[in-house]
């Protein structure tokens, strides 16, 4: 079993490049599955749900290559199977944008449930009702999802909730669907404009993505032949933004868009952050113990979800009591008992928890409940006096591109170790 072994406090100094976001990739490479042809892939993160996501697309048919860690080039106009591997497909969340690419495509696919990070229920609803809309049929049973389309016809889509997987997912289905299809109420998240980005780049007609309408003309075939560059990861930036903040360090993120890190921004400042914005890279630093907030996750433009775990060790260390909301999640406060274990004093109750700030956190055995848990813990880590031991990696490793070397290199006393 791997671990990480953190020896801090450490005041984080220095810079550190941001890798292609995970959201976008996890969506843009089953989206490849739309094209008659090939693309290439750049900024792609090196982490395991993509190579995940690229395992499925070989097993349906589609030609792999990589140049590099970071770049793929996409071969799909032989797609030999509609069934994606079920063992694959259960192991992370992003497997169900499979379903609107195959049903697009194909007309058909069979894939298992999603799994991914347990947060509380997942429904994908709002998915089914997109597709069902567009004319497929779609059956749940025993785990497993089947869709089916003779025609795919564009029509009026008005979401329920705001999801940024139905969102996507509707938008790979209705590409080469007949005719247009608008969305309401969609999601506005980044890695959505990047998705449609891509679709566009390689010969879709999608508008309005970024606001709550997207109109998607249907075409009759993706060709390809493009290269495509995945946008930079809003929150592996905001991570890194917070890691400054929580450890009084000063670092300077480089490879984002800033513009997309300004609900993070604005928290920041209001705990005592201070941020020098440079368009494409953000100078983040603090020397004060932070200020408390009051936080509630919601969708984009909203403060995100993904990370309120890293913000929540902030707090944790504030001057004052701070209180989340999480909107978004039924149970994404799991990472609090294992802070709690670190000598912070938060109560955790149902969507909302208190954080009673502490002068310092203590180092101590913890594992990672979640993706952006783990995250969140390895910051906890970097701040805290002493040895922490960080259990559980497989969920950090799904969508951090090089965690320790990067916290390592901007002076973090970080390794892993097998034991
Ligand atoms: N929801 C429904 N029905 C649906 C779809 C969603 O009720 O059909 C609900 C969910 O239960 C949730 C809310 O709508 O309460 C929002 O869910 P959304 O669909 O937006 O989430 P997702 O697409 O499953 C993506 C990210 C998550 C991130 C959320 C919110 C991917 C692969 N995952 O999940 O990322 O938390 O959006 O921003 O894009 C992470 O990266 O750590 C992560 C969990």
């Amino acid at each position: 079993m791997e671990k990480l072994l953190i020896t801090g406090p450490t005041a984080l100094k220095g810079e550190v490049e941001i890798s292609g976001a995970k959201n976008a990739a996890v969506a843009i490479l089953p989206a490849a599955l739309l094209i008659d042809g090939t693309c290439t892939i750049t900024n792609l993160p090196n982490i395991s749900d993509v190579k995940l996501s690229c395992e499925i697309l070989e097993a349906l048919g589609a030609k792999i290559t990589w140049t590099d860690k970071n770049t793929v080039t996409i071969d799909s106009s032989n797609i030999t199977s509609t069934q994606a591997p079920l063992g694959l497909t259960s192991k992370f969340r992003a497997s169900y944008y499979i379903i609107g690419a195959m049903l697009s495509r194909m007309g058909s696919v069979q894939v298992a449930m999603p799994g991914g990070c347990q947060l509380g229920a997942r429904p994908i609803d709002q998915h089914i009702k997109g597709f069902e809309a567009l004319g497929a049929e779609v059956t749940v049973e025993k785990g497993h999802i089947n869709a089916t389309a003779n025609k795919l016809v564009g029509t009026s889509i008005y979401m329920d909730i705001v999801s940024v997987g139905a969102t996507i997912n509707v938008m790979l289905s209705a590409v080469l669907a007949e005719g247009t299809t608008v969305i309401d109420n969609a999601a506005k998240e980044p890695h959505i404009v990047d998705v449609a980005n891509f679709l566009n780049t390689m010969g879709a007609d999608i508008r309005g993505a970024g606001t709550d309408m997207i109109k998607i003309n249907g075409v009759p075939k993706l060709t390809g032949n493009a290269t495509y560059s995945v946008v930079p990861d809003q929150i592996e930036a905001g991570t890194f933004m917070l890691a400054a903040v929580a450890s009084r360090g000063d670092l300077l993120i480089k490879n984002c868009i800033t513009k997309h890190l300004e609900p993070i921004t604005r928290k920041i400042l209001e705990v005592g952050g201070q941020i020098e914005d440079f368009g494409d890279s953000i100078r983040v630093w603090n020397t004060e113990k932070p200020k408390p907030a009051t936080i509630k996750t919601l969708p984009y433009p909203g403060f995100p979800t993904d990370l309120q775990p890293q913000m929540g060790v902030v707090l944790s260390l504030a001057d004052g009591t701070s209180i989340i909301n999480e909107s978004i999640w039924d149970s994404r406060f799991q990472y609090t008992e294992e802070l709690n274990k670190m000598g912070a004093k938060i109560n955790a109750q149902g969507t909302r928890a208190y954080f009673e700030g502490v002068d310092h956190l203590e180092g101590a055995p913890v594992f990672s409940t979640d993706l952006r848990a783990g995250a969140a813990l390895i910051v906890a880590g970097v701040v805290a006096e002493g040895e922490t031991e960080v259990y559980n990696l497989e969920h950090i490793d799904r969508g951090y591109e090089n965690i320790e070397e990067k916290f390592r290199k901007i002076g973090a006393k970080i390794k892993r170790v097998t034991e």
